[in-house]
């Protein structure tokens, strides 16, 4: 059986993401695990809430909570908002975990006995009120390059210039406020990743099926003469650094996020017998590995990542596939956590069922260039696709057999050219499907669905059992006994992408399998079978979405 790992970015604990997070890394992650999953694989599909850091700390001190705690409840919300989206995760892990500390420190021990790790002395913010070094972030003041008085150390968000703290016009601490900052040195850790520029390249060069923009992302890191990376960090939330005279540093988050989709997989492995974390990590050839995320993090997994694990000289497992996606952008404008603009996925449920955003997310996935979010857009295209295909597709077919056969599915009849023309059509189109699926081909997969819905609803257009009912009892049977097998096969190619709707449909039939087999083999046989099966009606499947219900999404979500 072939083993398919499948890791999402870690979502940063602080704060419910928003849309442009979900399918950025979650949502393709998810439907490939369930895809997968269809065809026969053996996936673990692992994520975690990345907990270390400026973001948890300065999450924390906003809500007025200590991390620890603060973090224990962030983690709870975000773990609710994506069962109920449907991630379907083996493990939805922590980076706070006691393993990830182990390993993290492991790695580093590691990385310094391969002569790889470098102390420094480093010049740092300090606040005397703060009592404490200033990570780069908690320094605001006045932007040399625009004059906005709300610049942060790190950056301009006004402008966009990125910057160094000493560069800011009357610095002060985003903390206390305190202006009388001083400049100390420091010592921190470098890991020595020039000494590893040829065999990331090597190891980049080995790998194929990326998205070329992932490709050129990584190569242009790793060309512009790949710069000794500083992994410690003057903070007091965050893991360790075991080394004498770093007593009250800690480990750079981007250093052990990463580390987390391993140290996940050993919370995943302790939860139950017979799990092997290694397995799926250690000297793992056979493991295909596919990982999901941003443009933002490119970086940080073509080189930062490899670089621990391949200068730790240990048999891990890297990626095979790195799928990275451009940005999805609202209304023409970024979506922004810290200015709470755009749709996020805690509203996103309140308003609507997750299969509608699930569906439209995956079909306009930004792919291979940023793509806009817009709620006129969004609500015709899921009032057509889900309401008017795919929605009526199955109430139609399946109360006209409540009307003519009894709610089941018809005897009598033999197909005939129709139904041979359909299943060949049919079996191509669903082995275009598998094709896009495999190599990733989120908005095309999509498309290749709805593609066959629409040659499920035209095969029964045409057909017209309805119509034969009344002169060809036979032939109304055969129609309706290959359109309600049509119906269960459409949401079983749909489950990946919407699989509550695709349940609801199985549910009918009396299929309750945890995870609908991807059909194979002739499919003749399949549309004509099962002769007396009951189907149950039900109310539409998906309710479309009004004119006022759009209004009120508009003013809702509106930019
Ligand atoms: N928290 C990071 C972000 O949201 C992603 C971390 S991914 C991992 O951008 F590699 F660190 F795990
Ligand atoms: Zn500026």
């Amino acid at each position: 059986m072939t083993r398919i790992l499948i890791t999402s970015a870690l979502p940063y604990v602080n704060g419910v993401k928003h849309l442009g997070n979900l399918v950025g890394s979650l949502l393709p992650a998810d439907v490939h695990a369930r895809f997968r999953r269809q065809t026969g694989c053996d996936v673990l599909f692992i994520c975690a809430t990345d907990e270390h850091g400026t973001p948890a700390e300065l999450g924390a001190i906003e809500a007025g909570q200590d991390v620890r705690t603060f973090c224990d409840a962030q983690h709870a919300i975000q773990a609710d908002i994506y069962r109920r989206f449907g991630l379907s995760f083996d493990h939805f892990g922590r980076t706070s975990s006691s393993h990830n500390h182990a390993l993290t420190q492991r790695f580093y021990r590691r990385l310094d006995a391969a002569g790889l790790i470098e102390a420094r002395t480093t010049r740092q913010v300090f606040s005397p009120a703060d009592r404490r070094f200033l990570p780069d972030r908690y320094v605001l003041g006045t932007c040399p390059h625009c004059g906005d008085p709300s610049a942060r150390g790190d950056q301009c968000d006004h402008c966009g210039t990125l910057l160094d703290p000493p560069e800011l016009i009357e610095p002060r601490s985003a903390l206390s406020g305190d202006r009388a900052l001083e400049i100390r040195a420091s010592r921190h850790l470098f890991l020595r990743q020039s000494q590893l520029v040829e065999k990331i390249g090597a190891w980049i060069d080995s790998r194929s099926g990326w998205p070329p923009f992932v490709v050129s992302t990584a190569k242009s890191w790793l060309n512009a003469d790949l710069r000794d990376r500083c992994i410690t960090r003057d903070l007091a939330w965050g893991i360790a650094v075991p080394r004498a005279g770093f007593d009250g540093k800690v480990f750079y988050v981007w250093f052990d996020a990463p580390i987390g989709y391993i140290t996940a997989t050993q919370e995943w492995a302790d939860v139950a017998a017979g799990r092997d974390w290694r397995q799926w990590w250690w000297q793992a050839d056979e493991v295909s590995y596919i990982q999901f995320l941003g443009k933002d993090n490119i970086p940080f997994h073509t080189v930062s990542f490899p670089a621990t694990l391949l200068g730790s000289g240990e048999p891990w497992k890297t990626a095979d596939v790195i799928k990275g996606f451009h940005w999805l952008n609202y209304e023409g404008g970024k979506f922004s956590t810290s200015r709470k603009r755009g749709i996020f996925t805690d509203a996103a449920l309140e308003e609507l069922p997750a299969d509608l955003w699930r569906w439209w997310l995956i079909a306009n996935a930004p792919e291979s260039a940023d793509t806009d979010f817009n709620v006129t857009r969004f609500v015709a295209d899921v009032n057509k696709d889900l309401a008017d295909i795919f929605g009526n597709l199955a109430n139609r077919i399946i109360s006209f057999a409540h009307r003519a056969f009894d709610g089941r599915i018809p005897e009598g009849g033999a197909p005939g050219d129709a139904e041979r023309k359909l299943a060949l059509d049919l079996e191509q189109r669903i082995t275009t499907l598998h094709r896009h699926h495999i190599a990733l081909e989120f908005r095309a997969a999509a498309a290749a669905t709805r593609a066959i819905w629409d040659v499920a609803n035209a095969y029964l257009q045409h057909a017209a059992p309805w119509t034969a009912i009344k002169s060809d009892p036979d032939r109304a049977a055969v129609v309706a006994r290959v359109g309600l097998n049509l119906v269960a096969l459409c949401a079983t190619l749909a489950w990946s992408i919407v699989p509550s709707l695709s349940e609801r449909v199985l549910g009918a039939f009396g299929r309750n399998d945890a995870v609908p087999r991807w059909p194979n083999g002739p499919l003749l046989p399949l549309l004509d079978d099962g002769a007396g099966t009951p189907v149950a009606s039900f109310g539409p499947l998906v309710e479309k979405i009004s004119p006022e219900k759009a209004d009120h999404l508009t003013r809702r979500f509106g930019a």
